[in-house]
Formats: structure tokens, C-alpha cells, sequence
């Protein structure tokens, strides 16, 4: 047996990846398990954007390296759909950097910043790439807690001074997984003003700010005059667009952040396949009203489970954003691992615990609403049973 390098003390399978075996294990037994764990959109992208996808993969001159900052047109198809949703202007040339999706730069970007003995600020419960990526960079994380009072939104006048002098990044995700909690830009607004006064880059992290309910458009930390000081945000196809399977985002803003973390990855991946690129320039550039739909049936499916969930005792406040649902689990059970597990074993229905977003997830679990209106239907009936 070879022995590990020391950094891999910190790793931990990803929370999907356990819970997958077991779910394929209790399949395996014979088992119908209805899926409302991980965020994987169940639809696809619509017809125009694989039209791109499959013209392009025909296309023989487009099968080499997509290059390490994407093509010219990529990079602009994004400055033209911030400037469009957000009124933000971007250099395309400085400040657009493709990613293999928004984990692996959220992962790298943790390696581009932190030594030993660095802090990073991380929202508990939060996405856990932005703990991952800060341990296995040899970083520490500092937990910032969401909560409900404070309307999901981190207190930043309880973050200790010695902490503060040790941060060199802060984690933020609104619309919010896994709280589905939204922030107005004005908390942004504070947030790059703090970040600027403490030397901190903040790291805003916004996958769905295209899964907006009831007239909800969510904001860009981006558009914060000034941000770009200081700022960066994360922006991905997986949910915007239903692109997951083609691991497609950029991060976009900051332009020493986005040179830095694109020097660093020139070492590690050589762009996103040019056919995805340019599935990517049509699902921004193209017409955007399927999104209206889409959100459509994300809306049904989010009623359903506020339904059933209250129903069983569950408190929960109506998501304005994200494709989650989050709930207080019933009063009977002691931990939110206690009810999943209950729920994977006995009904076949696998959710996430709200202890594996953090330890102030406890007492709360998360639905996915990637999953069919008719399986969530079924789900919700074997609760109420
Ligand atoms: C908050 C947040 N950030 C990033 C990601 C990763 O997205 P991608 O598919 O772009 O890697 C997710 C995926 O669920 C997420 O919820």
C-alpha cells in the first residue's frame, strides 16, 4: 500500500457520493427510490441549444482544446448577457475566465489564495466545495452561520477581528443553496464595502439567479459600483440553462483574480470543449423565454412539496429562488439525519439532511425539485402515508 499524500487526512467523499451507494444498494434490494438530493436538473436544455451542440460536434475542425480562457466569442457572449440581465459591464478579454463548471473553480480558486494558517469565510450551511476546497488547500475555514432571523444573510459584525486579519476570501451564494434564502442588493452593497475595508476578495457564488419565482429576479454582486475592486462572481450553465451534465460556468469580475486563477489552471485543464462553447454563446444569446416555462414547472413542483411538507408538520417559508425547498424536519425526529434516513430506508425517498451543508443545518432537511412533477407527487403521497 502506498501511503497518501498528508493533505488527503482532510478529504472526505462528497455528500452525494456516499449517499449514492446506498441508494443503489437498497435498488439494488429491489427498491423504487424517488431522488430529491442532489440539485441535478431533471430536464434538458432546450432544442436550439443541443441543435448547437450536435452542429458543432459534427464540425471536425472542433474536436481540439478549447483553449485555456475559451474562444473570443465565448468570452463575449457573457460581457453581452451581464450587460443585458444585470446593466454590467465586463472586459471580455480581462475579466471573463471559463470554467469546467463552478466547482472546479470554486475548488482552484481556494488554491490560488490560501497558505496555511489563511482563513476563508464560508456560510454554514453552505455549498461544501467552498469548506472542501479550503481544507485540501491547507486553508481554514471560518464558519459564517445563516440564519433564519437574520434572513439567511451572515452576520458580519460577529466575525472576530483576529479572524479578520487572517481572511483573504469570502464565500457568498444568493439566491441561496441550501437556505433558498435571497439577498438584496443593498446586503451587497455592505458586503464589498466590508471586504474593502478587511483586504478580503469576496467570492459571490450565483448559479441561480435564473431560477427566480413570482416576478423574483435575483441581483449580481457585480453591479455594486465599484465591486470589481474586490469582487468576483461565479456564474454556471448547470442550473441557468439545465446544462449540468456539460460542466460549464466562468468566473467573471476581478481581473488579477481571474489571471491569477486562469494561470493556475492553464496547469490543470485545457479549456471546455469548443462545442459546448458554443452551446454556451446560443443558450446566452438566444432566446431566453423557455426559462419562463422552465421556472414554470419548477413552481408547480415547489408547490407541491410547501404543500406536503406542511402537512406533515414541516415549517418552512415559500422559496423566492433556487431549485430547493428547505425544511424544519417534523418535531418528532431528533436530528435531520434521523428523518432522511427514515425517509431513504423505509419510503425510498432520498433528501439531504441539512447537517451535510454545516452544523447550522441541523433541524432542517432539502428537497431537490430536479426530480419529475409526477415523482415528486408520489414522494409527497409516501410522506403523508
Ligand atoms: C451554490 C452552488 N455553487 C456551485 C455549484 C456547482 O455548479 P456547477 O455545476 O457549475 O459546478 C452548485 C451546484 O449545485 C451550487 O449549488
Amino acid at each position: 500500500m502506498i501511503t497518501p499524500a498528508q493533505r488527503m487526512s482532510v478529504v472526505k467523499p462528497y455528500v452525494f457520493a456516499k449517499m449514492n451507494k446506498r441508494k443503489d444498494e437498497l435498488k439494488a434490494g429491489g427498491m423504487d427510490i424517488i431522488a430529491l438530493d442532489m440539485g441535478s436538473p431533471d430536464l434538458p436544455p432546450t432544442d436550439f441549444i443541443v441543435d448547437t451542440l450536435v452542429t458543432s460536434a459534427r464540425n471536425p475542425n472542433k474536436h481540439g482544446y478549447g483553449g485555456f480562457t475559451g474562444s473570443a466569442a465565448f468570452r463575449k457572449s457573457f460581457a453581452q448577457y451581464y450587460a443585458r440581465r444585470f446593466n454590467v459591464k465586463l472586459d471580455a478579454e480581462k475579466e471573463v475566465l471559463p470554467l469546467l463548471g463552478s466547482k472546479e473553480g470554486i475548488y482552484h480558486t481556494a488554491f490560488a489564495y490560501l497558505n496555511p494558517g489563511d482563513y476563508a469565510l464560508v456560510p454554514d450551511p453552505g455549498y461544501p466545495t467552498y469548506t472542501a476546497g479550503t481544507e485540501i488547500a491547507g486553508g481554514t475555514p471560518y464558519f459564517m452561520p445563516l440564519l433564519k432571523e437574520n434572513n439567511w444573510l451572515p452576520d458580519l459584525n460577529a466575525i472576530p477581528a483576529n479572524v479578520l486579519a487572517k481572511s483573504k476570501l469570502m464565500w457568498l451564494n444568493y439566491p441561496n443553496n441550501p437556505t433558498t434564502g435571497t439577498a438584496p442588493l443593498s446586503y451587497f452593497e455592505q458586503v464589498v464595502t466590508f471586504c474593502k475595508q478587511h483586504n478580503i476578495l469576496l467570492c459571490h457564488d450565483n448559479p441561480y439567479c435564473e431560477n427566480g419565482y413570482d416576478g423574483y429576479i435575483a441581483p449580481s454582486v457585480l453591479q455594486v459600483q465599484g465591486s470589481k475592486d474586490i469582487a468576483v462572481e461565479f456564474f454556471s450553465l448547470s442550473k441557468s440553462h439545465n446544462m449540468a451534465g456539460m460542466r460549464v460556468g466562468v468566473i467573471l469580475g476581478n481581473s488579477e483574480a481571474v489571471r491569477l486563477i486562469g494561470m493556475l489552471k492553464s496547469n490543470v485543464d485545457s479549456g471546455p470543449f469548443i462545442g459546448i462553447q458554443d452551446a454556451t454563446i446560443t443558450a446566452l444569446t438566444g432566446d431566453q423565454e423557455w426559462l419562463y416555462d422552465r421556472q414554470e414547472t419548477y413552481k408547480e413542483r415547489r408547490d407541491l412539496v410547501v404543500t406536503g411538507l406542511r402537512a406533515v408538520g414541516c415549517e418552512l417559508d415559500v422559496p423566492q429562488a433556487t431549485i430547493y425547498v428547505w425544511a424544519r424536519i417534523p418535531s418528532q425526529y431528533n436530528t435531520s439525519a434521523e428523518w432522511a434516513e427514515y425517509l431513504l430506508e423505509k419510503k425510498g425517498i432520498s433528501l439531504t439532511p441539512g447537517s451535510a451543508f454545516g452544523a447550522h443545518g441541523e433541524g432542517y432537511v432539502r428537497i431537490s425539485l430536479g426530480t419529475s412533477t409526477k415523482r415528486i407527487k408520489e414522494a409527497m403521497d409516501r410522506i403523508a402515508s
